[in-house]
């Protein structure tokens, strides 16, 4: 497990090695979160939870334990952990775009500029200070547009603002590069200066941005699964290029949007994912809203295979991503950040449902009980996306289907009917202790 030379060590539980594709009926875990993890974790059957530094098989931790301890850490086979080891560079702003510049000059390089522009989703993105004169160039090519400043390594909104000035950036070069921690060091923070997007898609006035899950549990080869539920997170107040300053009506916070004087507790600020496709499929055509998911899906394909030969391939890790998705008013979704512990905290009952099954359904992947083939197309909510290459539906009929129409097997904003599937998918089990 967790520490070195552990080999053949028989846990507390009567744990022993076992023949591949066996099932365990106790898994020791670990979880470093207080949140809907945790309720997760204490539900499912056969497993108990260890403390401090005892032996584990499954570890649910935080970024920050990953630093410290996973480079001294020995595993056995069969444990598994919640994050991949270099993780942050698809998660931290700046690598992220690193990373995906970099992947759109190969595919230029080797497929030409129709496949390259196929990685056209992020807004242009300057690393401050060190692109510096790069991101000056370019904005004085574009007069009177809006830029965002975001520091690279923060959350939540924190240290986040508009600007349209250099002026403003100036301020910030004297007393803004610091954060309070650094003030006496002399390290400076490293921000992303990007394009914001000014015509953001507006309902009912309001501006939002989607939280979609994926989870990645091989990056060589790439096998990700695309979660059927998400949901967008609503702007309390109407949407307005006047006043910049405004963290209520640009969402540049999301945390706060329950304190806005205008924040209406009865419509709250979001929405599931499912209701926002039915309401853009009656107000655009389904042929529309088609091409909008698929653009969608092309982003998350993409910002993985980005990273697919930086990030540290190892069969232990796991990670869910949440990605934050903004639409624009021609219906172009845009990639805004991809997140390694997305909030795990709810914020209402049909967040905390939402987020229950999202992990439930996390664990039935990862499989430590080992019940399932490894053969999987969905489980649960989760629909395989790409294995090594795309998957295609189950009820598609290929002979029928030229391979440029190949219908991908994602299903966001669909129908979940996830009971119904796990019930079917592990009714073999259904003798033994199971959720
Ligand atoms: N380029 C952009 N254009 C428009 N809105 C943006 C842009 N970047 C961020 N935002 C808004 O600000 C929010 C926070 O930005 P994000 O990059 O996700 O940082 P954080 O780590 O603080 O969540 C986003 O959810 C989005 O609503
Ligand atoms: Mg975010």
């Amino acid at each position: 497990m967790s520490k070195s030379k552990t080999s053949g060590y028989k846990g507390p539980c009567g744990y022993q090695k076992r023949k591949e594709g066996e099932g365990r009926n106790c898994v020791r875990y670990k979880c470093g979160l207080t949140n809907t993890i945790q309720d997760v974790l204490r539900h499912r059957p056969g497993w108990v939870e260890v403390k401090d530094d005892a032996e584990w098989d499954f570890n649910w931790c935080d970024v920050g334990w990953l630093r410290e301890n996973f480079d001294h850490s020995y595993m056995e086979e069969h444990v598994r952990i919640c994050h991949f080891r270099n993780h942050y560079e698809l998660t931290r702003k700046n690598l992220m775009v690193k990373n995906l510049k970099r992947h759109r000059k190969a595919l230029e390089r080797e497929a030409g500029r129709l496949e390259a522009a196929k990685c056209d989703f992020f807004p242009r993105t300057f690393e401050l200070p060190s692109e510096y004169h790069l991101f000056v160039e370019e904005f004085k090519r574009n007069p009177g547009s809006t830029w965002i400043m975001k520091p690279v390594a923060r959350s939540q909104g924190k240290g986040i603002f508009l600007f349209r000035k250099l002026k403003d950036i100036m301020d910030w070069k004297k007393d803004g590069t610091r954060s309070e921690e650094q003030r006496d060091e002399t390290q400076v923070e490293s921000y992303v200066a990007q394009r914001y997007i000014e015509n953001p898609y507006l309902i009912n006035g309001r501006k939002f941005d989607l939280r979609v899950y994926v989870l990645v549990t091989s990056y060589n080869p790439l096998k990700a699964w695309l979660y059927r539920d998400g949901f967008a997170r609503f702007s309390s107040t109407r949407y307005s290029l006047s006043s910049i300053d405004d963290q209520y009506i640009h969402l540049t916070n999301v945390a706060v949007q329950k304190t806005a004087p205008d924040y209406d507790p009865e419509k709250g600020c979001k929405w599931q994912i499912r209701q926002l496709r039915r309401y853009l499929t009656a107000k655009h055509g389904s042929e529309t809203v088609e091409t909008l998911f698929k653009d969608i899906d092309n982003i998350f394909v993409r910002s993985l295979q980005s990273v697919q030969k930086v990030i540290i391939n190892d069969k232990h890790c796991f990670e869910l991503y949440g990605y934050d998705i903004l639409l624009d008013q021609d219906l172009k979704p845009w990639l805004i950040e991809v997140n390694a512990s997305p909030s795990l905290t709810a914020s209402s009952q049909e967040d905390y449902d939402l987020k229950f099954r999202l992990l439930e359904d996390t664990l039935h992947i990862v499989d430590m009980e080992g019940r399932l083939t490894g053969k999987e197309k969905r489980v649960g909510g989760f629909d395989l996306m790409w294995n090594d290459g795309p998957v295609c539906r189950e009820d598609v009929n290929l002979e029928t289907l030229g391979s440029s129409s190949l219908k991908a097997n994602t299903h966001l904003g669909c129908v979940n009917d996830r009971e119904k599937q796990l019930c079917q998918l592990l009714k073999p089990f259904s003798g033994q202790k199971k959720t």
